[in-house]
């Protein structure tokens, strides 16, 4: 199990020193959330930002694309330090095509599913990408509530992986905690991004390791 903290509830006063926290805690990903204000209603930060504390971290930059059309901005991201690249297949009428083009690039790609989106909207790509992320919550915001129905998607994924040997991790994103986190793990995901629930622990270590505990 790899435990992803997620930028957006870090310290933005003090960025370099609350990532490096993290890392020290354990961290495997450092997850990064980009948000257009279109595709979702918040706006978030762009790659300048992450590529400024790029040169001072060797652990995973694991971008999360909550942009509209993100073909427009893959390269930016990339140039930016991104290792893995995911990007939403609502937000897109040509996720292949967007798929490749992070490929192309030599980052690994992933597709999000929104929580109302089925599985069977993203089965054409899977056996094209590296992860694939399923929104536990509907994405935006940190801090909201876990919504269950979408482990039914987490084991469906895991399952068409085994039956098809594909290669793709599972990551699963939003109102992950202890409770909530295991419940992910016993569905197949491989991959838990935390916001609130790692930086607002009085005991960043104590929070990833109860996140992994298996
Ligand atoms: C939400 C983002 C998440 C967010 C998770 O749109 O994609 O990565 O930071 O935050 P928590 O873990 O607090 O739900
Ligand atoms: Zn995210």
């Amino acid at each position: 199990m790899k435990i992803a903290p997620s930028m957006l509830s870090a310290d933005f006063s003090n960025l370099k020193v609350d990532i490096q926290d993290v890392v020290d805690a354990g961290a495997d990903y450092l997850h990064i959330d980009l948000m257009d204000g279109k595709f979702v209603p918040n706006l978030s930060f762009g790659p300048m930002v992450y590529q400024r504390i790029r040169p001072f971290f060797d652990l995973t930059f694991d971008v999360h694309m909550m942009i509209d059309s993100p073909e427009s901005y893959i390269e930016d991201v990339s140039n930016a330090g991104a290792d893995i690249i995911t990007i939403h297949v609502e937000a897109t009428n040509h996720i292949h095509r967007a798929i490749q083009q992070i490929k192309q690039l030599g980052k690994k790609a992933g597709v999000a599913i929104n929580p109302g989106t089925p599985v069977s909207a993203i089965e054409s790509i899977l056996s094209d990408v590296d992860l694939v992320l399923v929104m536990t919550v509907n994405p935006g915001f940190g801090g909201q509530s876990f919504i269950d129905t979408t482990l039914t998607k987490v084991k469906q994924l895991a399952v068409i992986r085994k039956e098809l040997d594909y290669q793709y991790e599972i990551e699963v994103d939003g109102g992950v905690n202890e409770t909530t986190g295991k419940q992910c793990l016993e569905a197949g995901a491989d991959v838990l991004v935390a916001g609130s629930f790692v930086f607002n622990h009085s005991n960043r270590q104590e929070a990833i390791r109860l996140l992994k505990a298996e």
